[in-house]
């Protein structure tokens, strides 16, 4: 069956990634879901696409996509599933992670797709069209770019260390993020800002990138991500050191051997500010 799980992904993500690069020097339509946060024509052929692929294969399951795609029960954030029908089977669906970036033409985004059971990531697949990488891990299989197995990096010391993060598409909220971002600034080798969650969570698992830590985020984000990281032999939790949780809204995701010090430097800042990096503004 997981066989089944991982091929309908694949292929989804292949298709839905094709769609998107196909259609990335064409005329597009752009919407405002808020002042900056963007949604265009290419995200809803996208998630059309992979959530029509998905419930014809898994009818029964939950699915929750970023632009309003759903599945049975999809309220039902993690339950353990017994007695109901889903099996606790619960797909998380980014069909543009990198929208900015899209919209803008700048060619840096990915398809995310992520499929949970009763809270536990089972599987995890990303597809960058425009360098053609696909990203998947297994729980217990290891995480692979194009079929080859991947592994985090040997960096153990944060200056050595190149990192990344994002910022919210909530003004108010990146004027939190900003002294965070500062603070890691001065103690590190340099910080990307990407523009991709899903992305950046594939080159922590590659070794591309040491660590990469933001908040809030969406479960579409992470999700597929956080287990390549975790299946690559790198560490995943919140923001605290506690356990990542795919339903949770933040990530920090590390080789490691840079956790601790990634954790201090989080701590440190966000103790000065006096503010949650992560809360969500109502
Ligand atoms: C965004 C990207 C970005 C991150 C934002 C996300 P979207 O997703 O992953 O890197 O900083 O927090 O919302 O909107 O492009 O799917
Ligand atoms: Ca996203
Ligand atoms: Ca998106």
């Amino acid at each position: 069956m997981t066989d089944r799980f991982r091929s309908v992904a694949v292929a989804a993500a292949r298709d839905a990634g094709g769609l998107l690069r196909e259609r990335l020097d064409r005329p597009r339509e752009v919407g405002f879901k808020g002042t900056v946060d963007l949604v265009t024509d290419a995200d809803r052929a996208s998630e059309a696409l992979i959530a029509g692929r998905i419930q014809e294969a898994f009818p029964e399951h939950r699915l929750l996509g970023e632009e309003g795609a759903r599945g049975a029960l999809a309220e039902d954030d993690g339950s353990d599933g017994e007695g109901d029908a889903t099996g606790g089977f619960g797909w998380l669906v980014d069909p543009l992670d990198g929208t900015t970036n899209y919209a803008h033409g700048y060619p840096h985004f990915a398809v995310s797709i992520a499929l949970e059971q009763a809270g536990t990531l089972l599987l995890g697949v990303v597809y960058d069209p425009m360098r053609n990488e696909l990203f998947v891990a297994e729980r217990g299989r290891g995480a692979t770019r194009n079929g080859e197995p991947i592994h985090v990096s040997g960096t153990e010391d944060l200056i050595r260390a190149v990192l990344t993060t994002g910022f919210s598409y909530d003004l108010a909220r990146r004027a939190v993020q900003a002294p965070v971002w500062r603070a890691f600034l001065t103690r590190v080798q340099g910080i990307r800002q990407t523009g991709s969650a899903a992305l950046n969570l594939c080159y922590v698992a590659a070794g591309r990138l040491d660590g990469y830590w933001e908040g809030p985020l969406q479960p579409w984000d992470t999700g597929a991500g956080a287990l390549l990281v975790e299946e690559a032999g790198g560490r995943v939790s919140d923001l605290r050191g506690g356990s990542f949780r795919p339903y949770g809204r933040e990530i920090l995701a590390s080789n490691g051997a840079l956790h601790g010090a990634m954790l201090a430097v989080l701590a440190a800042s966000t103790a000065k500010s006096g503010e949650a990096l992560s809360v969500v503004p109502d």
